[in-house]
């Protein structure tokens, strides 16, 4: 066995942090039945122990040791789309510690298509709780890089699988009520799911499980960033010259304005490369010291749901 993924085992079994490469973003990982392991996971990132993480599994087979009244659209949806960017929610099975299911009685669970995460959970054989490998409410890291830059010396080991090829997080449907609900959006398209399922999911609502990933305050850089439409892209970024405020701009159609002031970014035209590239970008940004960040609106089509939801929870973070 690879040394690295041997000396990951051990890290796991021993109750220790491992952050791995999946095709989202990198995880934070621990031993999902080590309650200890997983608390470990919440001090790190700063996260409020309410807010339940996903259980990382190898094999559609170990979705009844997590969950129970498993309902058929589960099966069709793992059938369909995992390995991948898909989590599902569902009632918990009987024994599911409250540090992973945030005390409701849902649990979140997901099979990554990434070879280095497979390899390690199959290896593994139980679950493996992780969360985004990032302090809580920062962007999720996309490379091996970031998680160091994140967590530094609180996490064991860093397996490197070089940058996520998705890029934002996995779309997250639960199936533990009477209609599926899209908790949260990624990058498989909505319209993808309900041809699955033969039914059009609904939108969250109130008697939804609970998904603090969804509040507002979230991935969002320290820089405050703003969302602008294409026809009002230019005043804006000229009002702000004038003001000589020193400003990125996450341009998605629109022609570079010159000015010393301007880092003029232009982003991918297709929902796929925005997706991967925008948190390495906005990290990148981030790093100038820019007063703000103006995005351009991309399109509002099905599959670009995921990216506009993290730019929005993006530009949210500057309302409070
Ligand atoms: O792509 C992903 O999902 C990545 C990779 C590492 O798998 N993970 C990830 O984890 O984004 P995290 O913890 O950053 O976001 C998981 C989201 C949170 O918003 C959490 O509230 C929600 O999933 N969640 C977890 N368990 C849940 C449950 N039982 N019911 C409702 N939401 C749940
Ligand atoms: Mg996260």
């Amino acid at each position: 066995m690879n040394p690295d993924l041997e000396n990951a085992l051990t890290l796991l079994t021993r109750g220790g942090l491992v952050a791995f490469p999946t095709e989202t973003v990198y995880g934070l990982g621990a031993d999902a039945s080590n309650g200890a392991a997983v608390s470990r996971i919440f001090s790190v990132k700063g996260r409020p122990l309410t807010h339940p993480v996903i259980v990382h599994i190898a094999h559609t087979n170990q979705m009844e040791q997590w969950a129970c009244n498993i309902p058929e659209s589960a099966y069709l949806l793992a059938e369909r789309f995992w390995p991948g960017p898909l989590t599902l929610v569902l009632k918990r099975a009987l024994g599911v510690s409250d540090i992973i299911t945030g005390g409701q009685d849902t649990v979140a669970l997901r099979i990554p298509a990434h070879h280095i995460a497979l390899a390690l959970l199959t290896a593994f054989g139980k679950g493996v709780a992780a969360p985004s490998a990032n302090r809580y409410g920062r962007l999720s890291p996309t490379t091996a890089q970031h998680v160091l830059q994140e967590l530094g010396d609180d996490v064991d080991m860093i397996l490197d699988g070089g940058s996520c090829a998705v890029g934002i997080e996995s779309t997250i449907i639960d199936l533990s009520g009477e209609n599926a609900a899209v908790l949260r959006p990624g990058w498989i398209p909505i319209d993808q799911i309900n041809a699955t399922l033969g039914t059009t999911v609904i939108g969250a609502t109130a008697s939804s499980p609970r998904v603090p990933g969804a509040v507002h305050k979230h991935y969002a850089p320290k820089t405050p960033v703003i969302l602008i439409d294409s026809k009002r892209l230019n005043d804006v970024v000229y009002r702000l010259i004038e003001q000589g405020e020193r400003a990125a701009v996450l341009a998605y159609s629109s022609a570079p304005i010159n000015s010393t002031l301007i880092n003029w970014y232009g982003a991918a035209q297709t929902a796929a490369g925005y997706a991967r590239t925008l948190y390495a970008m906005l990290r990148e940004i981030d790093g100038l010291g820019c007063a703000r960040i103006v995005v351009e609106t991309p399109p509002q089509s099905f599959e670009w749901d995921g990216v506009n939801d993290r730019l929005l929870r993006a530009a949210a973070s500057n309302e409070d």
